[in-house]
């Protein structure tokens, strides 16, 4: 059986993948620090798959004992999805985003070569597109221009740095994902979304907002060029982008394969908020507040290539990750 290390596995995405990974018969091992998730995911996995991946507590960042674990074990792939993710926070500690997600990713990336796993899948994001003037997003676009933030810079360099590797070694084989708006969670409830400190993202905010932690949620801004004036975006649920990992893996072949995983539609931060409601049944309190740094009016991803070379696209909607938010809010 193929074993498969997951880095960042307890995490919201990572978890998720290992689910669908279990049902294609794959078996797993977790690394993860615990910065960013919680120990008792594990149970949670288990509880929904009657299977328990191996955790090592390990940073990315401690080259020597991430070494002995490849040692230890025979993989067959690396999903690497460990990082920080808090764009604002990235602002503030820039250093600490670049050593933690590219001096982690180089780590892994000399593991790997130590003891010749050559292949790797990697949880990039829609944000290497930076500012391309069009909202569609192709992989075929240049990357890597007005990244407004240094999280997205560490993102691009990333994939830079996995496309160098992929040309120093012919038999290397690595996927780039480009992840647009993740949200929801598993039907189950038992495992979503649940940061530690104050979150970034909307849904999350969403969440805090409906469970009374925060007053209200801040709409930033409503005078952009859209039909109610609120951002658009491009809302994935987690279970579609967990099955987008799995579709890769049959794809793998030397060389770098990049695909947008997002379901090609808009849905707008009013409109969010009313599918919350309407969910819910629940009011939720919001005020409109002024734009906030660097977010465009619109960027959504074209999908039509995984759609033609993977086969997958997505299958549920912003009201289905809806109703699993609630049900994962009603059960945490
Ligand atoms: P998450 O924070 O829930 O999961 C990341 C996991 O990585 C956490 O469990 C954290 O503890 C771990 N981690 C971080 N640094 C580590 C290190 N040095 N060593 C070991 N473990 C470490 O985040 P997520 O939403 O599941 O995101 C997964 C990946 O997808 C990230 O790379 C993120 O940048 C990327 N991504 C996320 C989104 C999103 O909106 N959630 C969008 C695009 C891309
Ligand atoms: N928003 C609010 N209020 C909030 C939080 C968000 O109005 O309290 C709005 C934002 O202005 C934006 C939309 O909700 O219009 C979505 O915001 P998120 O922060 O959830 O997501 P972004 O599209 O700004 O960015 C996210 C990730 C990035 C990633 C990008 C593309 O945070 O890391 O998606 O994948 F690069």
């Amino acid at each position: 059986m193929k074993k498969i290390l997951v880095t960042g596995g307890t995490g919201y995405i990572g978890s998720h993948t290992i689910i669908e990974l279990y049902q294609k018969g794959y078996e797993i091992d977790i690394v993860d620090n615990l910065f960013n998730s919680k120990i008792t995911v594990l149970d949670k996995i288990e509880e929904i798959c009657g299977k328990r991946p191996e955790f090592y507590q390990i940073d990315l960042l401690d080259y020597e004992k991430l070494n002995d674990l490849f040692k230890q074990n025979q993989y067959d792939l690396v999903m690497h999805f460990a990082g920080l993710k808090a764009v604002g926070e990235s602002v503030e500690k820039p250093l600490e985003y670049y050593e933690n997600n590219v001096g982690g990713t180089i780590n892994l990336l000399k593991c790997m070569k130590n003891s010749g796993v050559k292949r790797i899948i990697f949880s990039s994001s829609a944000t290497v597109y930076g500012d391309p003037g069009d909202p569609k997003y192709v992989e075929t676009m240049e990357t890597g221009r007005n990244l407004a933030n240094p999280y997205g810079k560490t993102k691009y360099v990333i994939e830079e740095i996995i496309k160098d590797q992929a040309t120093a070694d012919a038999e290397f084989e690595a996927v780039l994902l480009r992840y647009f708006n993740p949200i929801g969670n598993h039907p189950s409830g038992l495992i979503g979304e649940d940061p530690n400190g104050i979150p970034n993202n909307l849904m999350p905010i969403i969440m805090k907002v409906a469970r009374g932690e925060i007053k209200e949620l801040s709409i930033y801004g409503n005078d952009y060029p859209t039909e109610d004036g609120t951002c658009l975006r491009d809302y994935i649920h987690v279970v579609d982008l967990a099955k987008g990992h799995v579709a890769v893996i049959e794809k793998m072949k030397p060389g770098v394969l990049i695909y947008n995983l997002g379901s090609g539609k808009t849905t707008s931060v009013l409109e969010m908020v009313h599918a919350f409601e309407a969910a819910s049944g629940q009011r939720l309190p919001y005020k409109i507040a002024g734009r906030r740094d660097g977010d465009l009016a619109e960027f959504y991803a074209d999908p039509t290539k995984a759609k033609n070379e993977l086969g997958w696209q997505t299958e549920l909607t912003v009201d289905n990750a809806m109703r699993d938010t609630l049900k994962f809010l009603a059960q945490n």
